[in-house]
């Protein structure tokens, strides 16, 4: 409404006042909330932004793609892509537990960071896409997991290490508020309701080692997963949709022959803050469809299971 369009002429206007004539760097994942902000900080300042989209080797099907496109050529933003999956994959090899997987991939993404944004010479100016919630939360850290999150999603540490100063320009919008704005930005809806994916990708949901092979497995469940969802149309009904991919092994018949194979599990909840949440009742021939699909087209899958756990006490993800 108008009351987020004087927003947008007052934010834009306190930008360019802020950064002068200087460039300002922006790690774009192509999420809702880093999208928005490198919209509104192109809006601002145009080519001063760089975005940085980094490839670390765990991104969903398509996603590298669907960010240089969108971003890169519709809306002509100056956009860098990071092609890190070597690096990011060479240091997950043999690792299983969750937390060092975290640990690894952080580290792993400032380095990255830091090396990429050298590359652009001096840039005095980081742009983060913070929220009201994220700063409620982040003052409230300390106890357990919300605290970890937050660290590598919000790209926790660059900006000290860095010496940058933060510009935040929707620190005081709530997520509602952030879709509404990157509307008036001309951004699509199919960035704007995005479901929340983790930073550490699909390395926490690689219940099976972390390989290139398994990693393609994984992505081509997911896929199926988020598409028979949206041809259901129920991907803007539901919290998140995704597939994770175990270690398990198990027989089955294809043709004559007899397979030994690994486990998706299929993951549908329902939520409002993710804080808790709900497996989600989806019609049998959904469920269904998912189910052959995967276990049709991706060899390597033979079994597909679904995920009946809410939240508490499960997590949403596995990991
Ligand atoms: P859980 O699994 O804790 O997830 O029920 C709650 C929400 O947070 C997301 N999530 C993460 N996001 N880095 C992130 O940026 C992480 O390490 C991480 N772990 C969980 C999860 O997808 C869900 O939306």
């Amino acid at each position: 409404g108008w009351k987020l369009s004087s927003f947008l002429e007052r934010s834009c206007a306190e930008i360019r006042a802020r950064v002068g004539g200087e460039r300002v760097i922006l790690g774009l994942s192509g999420g809702v909330d880093s999208s928005v902000t490198a919209a509104l900080l192109h809006r601002a300042i145009g080519d001063r932004l760089h975005c940085l989209f980094v490839d670390n080797g765990l991104l969903r099907q398509g996603e590298r793609e669907t960010v240089r496109h969108l971003f890169g050529e519709e809306m002509g933003f100056a956009l860098h892509v990071v092609d890190a999956a070597p690096r990011f994959l060479a240091k997950l090899r043999g690792v299983s537990d969750p937390e060092r997987k975290r640990k690894i991939i952080g580290r792993e993404f400032i380095l990255v960071f830091e090396e990429a944004a050298g590359k652009l010479g001096p840039v005095r100016y980081l742009a983060q896409g913070t929220l009201y919630p994220d700063c409620i939360e982040s003052a409230a850290a300390g106890h357990g997991r919300p605290a970890v999150i937050k660290s590598h999603h919000n790209v926790g540490g660059l900006p000290k290490r860095m010496k940058m100063r933060l510009v935040e320009p929707l620190r005081l919008l709530f997520k509602d508020e952030v879709r509404e704005l990157g509307e008036l930005l001309g951004l699509p809806r199919e960035i704007l309701f995005r479901h929340p994916f983790p930073g550490p990708g699909l390395a926490v949901r690689c219940l099976a080692p972390i390989t290139p092979e398994n990693l393609a497995l994984l992505r081509a469940a997911d896929a199926i997963v988020v598409e028979e969802i949206r041809r259901a149309g129920l991907y803007e009904e539901v919290w998140q949709a995704f597939a994770v991919l175990l270690p398990a092994r198990s027989v089955g018949v294809m043709g004559d022959a007899r397979t030994y194979e690994l486990t998706a599990a299929v993951r549908v909840v329902q939520s409002v803050d993710g804080m808790t949440a709900d497996w989600a009742r989806l019609p049998g021939e959904v469920l269904s469809r998912i189910s052959n699909r995967i276990i049709q087209e991706v060899r390597g899958i033979n079994r597909v299971v679904y995920d009946i756990s809410s939240k508490p006490p499960a997590t949403i993800e596995w990991e």
